[in-house]
C-alpha cells in the first residue's frame, strides 16, 4: 500500500504505537528467531556498518559501529528506528550503504574514488554473506533486501548535455543488473523474495539547491521525477517477471514534499533552515536530520505495517 500523505503515516504509527504479535500477523511467518534486513544506499541510508567487523548481534542489531551508527547528520536514521523502534520482530540490519554512493561510478563519478557505489555494495554482500555455505539467511522469505539511491547519480549528472531521460533509462537498467544479482543468489525453493524501493525525493529543495538559481531547481526536479516515474515502471516490470517477487515501494519524493510542503504541522520551523536542532527539518545544507528521519521511518513502517519487519 503507498502512502497518501505522510500525516496518515505519522496517525496510524501513533494509533499502533504499541504494537503486540497478533496486530502484526500477517501473511509472513513471526519467527522467535532473528529476521534479516540487507539495506544498500548512499548517506541517507548510511550507518557506518563495515561488513568484515562485528555483525549484527542482540548486542547491536546494527553489528558496527555502536548504534545509531555514523549516520549523515548525526542521529538516528530511517534504517535505525525501523531496525530497533519500529520493528515488528528481532530484526538484524546489515547495512551496505555508502555515503556519497551512485550506483555505478562508470555511470556516474562520485564525489570521491573511495565511495563504495551500490555496485560496489551488491559485490560486498555477494562476497561476504552471500557467499554459501552461510549461517545467514539470504534466501529466506523472511528476510528483506532495500535500495533507496539515485540522489547522487542524478545530483551529479542532471545538467549534464544529452538525453536525459535516455539516461534514467541507463541508470535504472544498471540498478536492476544489480537487483537481478539479488534475486540469484536469494532466490531458494521457498521463493519468495521482498524488495524495498525508494525513489529519489526532491533535493531540488534542498538548501544547497535553494541557493541555486531557479532554472537549475526546476531542472534538476524535471529529472527527478522523470526518474521516479520510470523507476515505479521498472519495479512493475520487475515483480510481473519474478514470481514469487514482493516489491514495496516507499515514495520518499511525496513524504518530502508533504512535509516540506507544510512543515510546521510536522514540528519543522520552516522547510529552509538547517542545523542540528531537533525542530529542523534539515540537518545540513544537503541532508534531513534525524527529526525527519522519523517521518521517513513511520512512511515506511506503514508500508510494512503486515510483514515481520
Ligand atoms: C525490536 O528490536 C529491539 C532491538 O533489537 C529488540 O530489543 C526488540 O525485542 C524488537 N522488537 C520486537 C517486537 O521483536
Amino acid at each position: 500500500m503507498l502512502l497518501s500523505s505522510v500525516a496518515t503515516a505519522l496517525s496510524v504509527a501513533l494509533a499502533l504505537h504499541i504494537r503486540g504479535a497478533s496486530a502484526r500477523a500477517g501473511e509472513w511467518k513471526r519467527a522467535a528467531v532473528p529476521n534479516y534486513w540487507f539495506s544498500f544506499g548512499d548517506s541517507y541510508t548510511q550507518t557506518g556498518f563495515d561488513p568484515n567487523a562485528a555483525a549484527p548481534s542482540g548486542a547491536n542489531p546494527f553489528g558496527n559501529p555502536p548504534y545509531p551508527g555514523w549516520t549523515a547528520t548525526g542521529g538516528e536514521n530511517w534504517v535505525g528506528y525501523l531496525t530497533t523502534k519500529m520493528n515488528n520482530s528481532l530484526l538484524y540490519t546489515y547495512n551496505y550503504a555508502y555515503g556519497g554512493a551512485t550506483i555505478d561510478a562508470n555511470l556516474v563519478t562520485p564525489y570521491q574514488p573511495t565511495v563504495l557505489s551500490l555496485t560496489d555494495q551488491v559485490n560486498q554482500f555477494l562476497n561476504g554473506v552471500g557467499r554459501k555455505p552461510t549461517s545467514i539467511p539470504i534466501g529466506s522469505p523472511n528476510s528483506l533486501y532495500s535500495i533507496w539511491i539515485g540522489i547522487n547519480d542524478i545530483g551529479n549528472s542532471w545538467y549534464q548535455s544529452g538525453d536525459r531521460a535516455a539516461f534514467s533509462d541507463t541508470l535504472l537498467n544498471a540498478q536492476f543488473a544489480l537487483v537481478q544479482k539479488l534475486v540469484i543468489i536469494s532466490y531458494s525453493d521457498v521463493g519468495a523474495r521482498n524488495f524495498l524501493f525508494v525513489n529519489v525525493p526532491c533535493i531540488d529543495r534542498s538548501p544547497l539547491m535553494l541557493a541555486q538559481p531557479a532554472s537549475s531547481q526546476a531542472g534538476e526536479k524535471a529529472v527527478i521525477q522523470g526518474y521516479n516515474a520510470k523507476l515505479a515502471a521498472k519495479i512493475d516490470a520487475f515483480r510481473a517477471s519474478h514470481a514469487g517477487v514482493k516489491t514495496f515501494l516507499w515514495d520518499s519524493y511525496t513524504t518530502f514534499s508533504t512535509i516540506l510542503d507544510n512543515p510546521t504541522a510536522y514540528g519543522f520551523v520552516d522547510a529552509t533552515s538547517y542545523g542540528s536542532a531537533a525542530n529542523l527539518f534539515w540537518g545540513n545544507d544537503y541532508h534531513p536530520g534525524s527529526s525527519a528521519h522519523k517521518f521517513f521511518a513511520q512512511a515506511v513502517d506503514d508500508i510494512l505495517a503486515k510483514t515481520v519487519w
